[in-house]
């Protein structure tokens, strides 16, 4: 294995999961480096979302390991990984509807499970400066009063994006957070991209929009049948005929790709 594959922020190596007879991930090998988009491509159903649910802690793995700066994440609570530094988000968003937007990016600030908090006063000021950044950062400073239930399509998924900025952590694994964003939001959301890689947050973006790939990924995955049949730059990636077949569901061209990069 490669230095830069070890010193990566997070990586796994063998992850796997069946339900019954179906193998939805299949020995996932993976290292998302520092400071770079990492896009995690592939057909619906293909393991995706279950990829970061082992990662995650919130389904538990039939195989392999995950290491968060070297430490070991297998087994662990989705709490406790989240405190290693790890946010995330739902394709399904799970935000608290019926709390405000601020409360629901409080909510993400917080770093313990009892109700008190690490810091006394100062750590409490410190996660509002927090939630407040985040809130202007994703335009919704001004909605910050609003339920969460009460805001448009495009707000809610500014509002997980929010929760993941004032969590500060440095490992997002995003999954479909651009989906259906107008081209606007689409441009805000790129510069919130941009602004954390910055930073050195490793990102995992789950996304089918290939141009939205093509424009925010430093490194593509290509999972297929749960396994990771193809990565490298995003420009070979796309141009793959062998890959586009899959994608795009006609299955009869060669797989010439898989043969290639195999990990
Ligand atoms: N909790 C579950 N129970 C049974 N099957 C599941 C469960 N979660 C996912 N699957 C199946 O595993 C496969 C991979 O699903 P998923 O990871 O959601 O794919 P993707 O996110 O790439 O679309 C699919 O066939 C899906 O139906
Ligand atoms: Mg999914």
């Amino acid at each position: 294995m490669s230095a830069a594959r070890e010193d990566a922020p997070l990586r796994c190596e063998g992850l796997a999961r069946s339900f019954g007879g179906l193998q939805a991930v299949a020995g996932v090998s993976l290292a998302l480096p520092a400071g770079q988009v990492t896009a995690l491509v592939g057909p619906n159903g293909a393991g995706k979302t279950t990829l970061f649910n082992l990662i995650t802690g919130n389904l538990r793995a039939d195989a392999g390991a995950a290491w968060v700066r070297g430490r070991p994440i297998t087994g662990l609570k989705p709490w406790q990984v989240a405190r290693l530094g790890v946010a995330r988000s739902f394709q399904d968003l799970r935000l608290f509807t019926h709390m405000t937007v601020r409360d629901n990016v409080l909510a993400a600030t917080e770093r313990s499970a009892w109700f008190w908090q690490p810091g006394g006063a100062a750590g409490r000021k410190r996660r509002q400066a927090a939630a407040e950044a985040a809130l202007e950062a994703t335009g919704l400073a001004a909605l910050a009063g609003a339920r969460a239930i009460d805001l448009a399509y495009a707000e809610r998924k500014f509002l997980s994006l929010a929760r993941i900025l004032a969590a500060e952590a440095d490992i997002w694994l995003l999954d479909e957070p651009a989906s259906g964003l107008d081209p606007a939001s689409r441009t805000r959301f790129a510069e919130l991209l941009r602004a954390a890689t910055g930073r050195g947050v490793a990102i995992c973006l789950i996304e089918h929009n290939l141009d939205v790939v093509a424009e925010l990924s430093d490194r593509i995955a290509f999972l297929d049948q749960g396994r990771v049949i193809a990565e490298g730059d995003p420009r070979s990636i796309l141009r793959d005929p062998a890959l586009a077949a899959i994608y795009f569901g006609d299955r009869h061209e060669p797989a010439t790709a898989a043969a290639e990069t195999t990990a």
